[in-house]
């Protein structure tokens, strides 16, 4: 079939890289959840952007839409597909899905490269590795090994060129997530994705970036998020369903929903786990 950016139209944006905590699973109980009209739309913990991409696929982005993550990797991947799809699709093309060449890849020094190959190089390295996890080590290199899919799809031209047009009225930002509490204002809507409150002592759901995100991020998290529902913004945040959480958001509606999750670090530990979505501000 002819590939031709006109047929971008037809095809609804969807995530176009796999994430840590990514929240296709949750999209529907988060829709139930939002109010009927909003003003700009912010989501301040983007990752892979699931319910970014849902709002604009169903045209509710009217208000606008401000994107922002603490990983520079993945702001710049945001950036360089909205502004430069064409050449990132191109770039995707000198990648195949071979051993010897992820290897190769995954060995390259970021620096080395300009923002376009960067950003194949991300893609690429998403869509073959193992479990299509994102993942650092303590020195900020890649460090996930080949994933030995049968034929994962590395370019999907379609969705890439949607996502750019999606992107193209964004606000996007490399920032951490208290910088929204100076920018939402009254009636907007802010969804907090959080790295999640690790279920056990053994979990690696804050294992999202080197970062980390320990109990001191979440109880500054909390104060932003009633701040500004106190201000009237609605706000919505999803986390894991612990202790630590519910008393950190006693004065919220709290709705436990169950989620999906694939990424964790003992197999065992796989399935289903528990998870709050708190809401707040007009629309709670
Ligand atoms: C649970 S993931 C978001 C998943 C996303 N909602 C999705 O559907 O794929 C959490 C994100 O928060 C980012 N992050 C971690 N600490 C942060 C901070 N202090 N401020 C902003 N973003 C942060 C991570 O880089 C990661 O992309």
């Amino acid at each position: 079939m002819k590939d031709s950016p006109e047929k971008t139209d037809a095809v609804r944006p969807r995530p176009f890289l796999k994430w840590a905590g990514g929240k296709g699973q949750l999209l529907a109980e988060l829709q139930d959840r939002l109010p009927v009209s909003f003003g700009a739309f912010h989501e301040p913990f983007l990752g892979g952007g699931a319910l970014f991409f849902d709002l604009s696929a169903r045209g509710r982005l009217a208000g606008g839409a401000f994107l922002s993550d603490l990983n520079p990797v993945l702001v710049e991947t945001y950036a360089t597909v909205r502004d430069h799809v064409e050449e990132v699709i191109a770039a995707l093309h000198d990648h195949r899905n071979e051993s010897d060449h992820f290897y190769a890849t995954r060995a390259l020094d970021p620096a080395t490269l300009t923002p376009v190959q960067r950003t194949a190089r991300v893609i690429f390295l998403n869509r073959t590795c193992f479990n299509g996890l994102y993942r650092e080590n303590s020195s900020g290199r890649f460090n996930v090994p080949f994933g030995r899919y049968a034929n994962p799809t590395i370019c999907d031209h379609a969705n890439l060129r949607a996502v750019s047009l999606a992107l193209r009225p964004v606000n996007l930002s490399r920032a951490d997530f208290m910088a929204v509490g100076e920018k939402a204002l009254p009636a907007d809507l802010v969804y907090f994705d959080p790295p999640y409150q690790p279920v056990s002592a053994t979990s690696s759901f804050t294992a999202y970036h080197r970062d980390g995100f320990g109990e001191d991020r979440q109880q500054a998290l909390h104060e932003v998020f009633a701040t500004l529902a106190a201000r009237g913004v609605n706000v919505l945040l999803s986390n894991s369903d612990t202790p630590f959480v519910r008393s950190l958001y006693a004065g919220f509606r709290i709705d436990s929903v169950r989620a999906k999750r694939a990424i964790n670090s003992r197999i065992d530990r796989r399935g289903e786990v528990g998870e709050v979505i708190v809401v707040g501000g007009p629309a709670a």
